[in-house]
């Protein structure tokens, strides 16, 4: 009744439909770096990892995480001190490792934990940046400009210890630059298997209320992350 070319086609489509219904995985990461003093880390499902801070999720100004570790001088900018909540500090580390082992040794980590009184300091001074560059502006205007790129204290997901700002040693700024950098591409491919998302993606940001920070990522747990990724959807969509 069929050709041969009809029931070779017709079989090849039943074994992708008998695939898709049992949930055919995607291919396995293949990590670089030994694993084993991560994997409990990059694997939690605790709902505090999935703790929502935004413009309408404030934090007060006495939260500071649990347990904060300091992350190896080695992974941060110039060695300076940054700070994570603990779990997260340990999926920062594999992340920025492996991300060193593939070959991009410029990725360095620039931000971590922000105490509050830290946040109303930088908020401060954009504000007054604002101010300065648009004399003509209200005040309201300026803070509307700030608000667009920087939290307010209470407001930012750096009070949770939780998230991370990655950086070049080769191109020191924080801006869209980022994107172009090769590690960049990786990041978006591979980051969820360490637990981590792009927070402020650039067509998100309706749902976030930040303009796009391709250098800002969340730790939120294997589990978590890659549902996020692979629904392409951002942390307030998957809570919601
Ligand atoms: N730049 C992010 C939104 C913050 O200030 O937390
Ligand atoms: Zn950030």
């Amino acid at each position: 009744m069929f050709s041969k070319n009809v029931k070779i086609a017709v079989a090849s489509i039943a074994i992708v439909a008998v695939l898709s219904s049992c949930g055919a995985k995607q291919p396995k990461y293949n990590y670089q770096i030994d694993m084993q003093k991560y994997e409990n880390a990059i694997s939690v499902t605790d709902k505090s990892y999935l703790v929502l801070v935004n413009k309408q999720n404030s934090l007060n100004n006495g939260y500071i995480p649990d347990s904060l570790a300091t992350v190896p001088a080695e992974l941060t900018l110039y060695g300076k001190e940054v700070q994570l909540e603990s779990t997260a500090a340990l999926a920062a580390e594999a992340l920025v490792c492996e991300l060193r082992a593939c070959g991009y040794t410029d990725i360095t980590i620039t931000s971590g934990y922000r105490s509050y009184e830290y946040q109303q300091i930088l908020f401060n001074t954009y504000l007054g940046n604002e101010m300065a560059a648009h004399p003509d502006w209200t005040q309201e205007r300026c803070e509307a400009e700030v608000l667009s790129y920087s939290a307010r204290p209470g407001e930012s997901e750096h009070q949770t210890g939780l998230c991370m700002d990655l950086i070049s040693t080769k191109n020191v700024v924080l801006d869209e630059t980022f994107a172009q950098n090769p590690a960049y591409a990786w990041l978006i491919e591979n980051a969820h298997h360490f637990g981590f998302i792009l927070r402020y993606p650039a067509d998100k940001t309706e749902s976030t209320g930040y303009s796009y920070e391709p250098w800002h990522y969340r730790f939120v747990g294997v589990k978590a992350a890659t549902e996020i990724h692979n629904k392409g959807i951002s942390l307030e969509e998957y809570l919601d």
